[in-house]
């Protein structure tokens, strides 16, 4: 019997998007971090996986080895000045430029119980790390990202950015990004440097350890039924830092399985579902 002739061709594989490309990225020793970091070097790039902890960053970074990749590892604090600048001088000096850069370093303490109870310590700390960590990041590496011709910002930022789901200090820095994003992209524009972020919903990482049955509960209000996976937030990144993405800046994606967009509780209440 003769084989039925296709009628479609099979898509082409996945482009290496990032062949000869130097990508800076921190807090990449684990999570959505680790994720972003494997994707970027699949698809051809040379990572520098920075992390307050040294030993994760190694880690990850032997692991985007064994994968085959190319990748270095270096430890940063995004909150040093003097750690974020020795971090970008590195990857120049080992990659020969920088095309990315991806934000991901956060910090978010507990809310108190009563608002008038919140330290100055927690306020300052989340601000530092989750606003001006990316700052600080973004005001080293934007001479090599214009110098490159096809440079790239990617910050993560979060839902909390845009709606209240808990804590105060974190919530007001991620929403900081989405302005320091748009300012910025003004700023990179002409210099040929595109500036985006990411807000992602909850995602299952080492952040929520020991949280399953949360996680659980959070799920169900999620559209589309479940919360999401670093890689989820990895492929946005991915696509943002990439050419595919030539003709955006200044924006924020939500990849976040519709918890913005929907609001299922209100829906639920409607159809009388609690
Ligand atoms: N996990 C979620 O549900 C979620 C939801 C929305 C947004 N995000 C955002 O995604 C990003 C990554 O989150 P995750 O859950 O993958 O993180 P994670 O908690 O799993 O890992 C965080 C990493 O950051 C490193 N780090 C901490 N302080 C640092 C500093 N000062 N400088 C450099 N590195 C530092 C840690 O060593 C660790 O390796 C963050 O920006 C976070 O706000 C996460």
């Amino acid at each position: 019997m003769t084989p039925a002739t296709p009628t479609t061709p099979a898509p082409p594989a996945t482009p290496a998007r990032f062949d000869g490309h130097s990508v800076l990225i921190t807090a990449a020793g684990q999570g959505i971090g680790a994720a972003t970091a494997h994707r970027l070097a699949a698809e051809g790039a040379s990572v520098l996986v920075t992390d307050l902890d040294a030993e994760r960053a190694q880690d990850t970074a032997a692991a985007i080895r064994e994968a085959g990749g190319a990748a270095e590892s270096l430890a940063c604090d995004v909150a040093d000045r003097a750690a974020v600048e020795a971090a970008v001088v590195h990857a120049v000096a080992v990659f020969g430029g920088l095309d990315v850069l991806v934000n991901n370093a956060y910090a978010a303490g507990q809310d108190a119980p009563l608002f008038e109870d919140e330290t100055d310590d927690v306020w300052q700390r989340d601000l530092d790390i989750t606003l001006s960590g990316p700052f600080r990041c973004a005001r080293a590496a934007l001479p090599h990202l214009a110098a490159s011709g096809r440079g790239a910002i990617v910050t993560i930022g979060s839902v909390n950015g845009e709606q209240d789901f808990g804590g105060h200090a974190y919530s007001a820095a991620k929403a900081g990004l989405a302005s320091l994003t748009r300012t910025l992209a003004g700023h990179a524009g002409p210099r040929g440097v595109r500036v985006n972020l990411v807000a992602p919903g909850t995602v299952r990482t080492d952040a929520w350890s020991g949280r399953d049955a949360e996680l659980e509960r959070l799920a169900a209000l999620y559209p589309l039924g479940r919360v999401g996976t670093p890689e989820d937030i990895a492929a946005a990144v991915a696509f943002l830092a990439s050419s595919d993405a030539a003709w955006i800046t200044g924006t924020t994606l939500r990849v976040d399985g519709g918890i913005l967009a929907v609001n299922t509780g209100f829906r639920r209440a409607m159809e009388g579902r609690g």
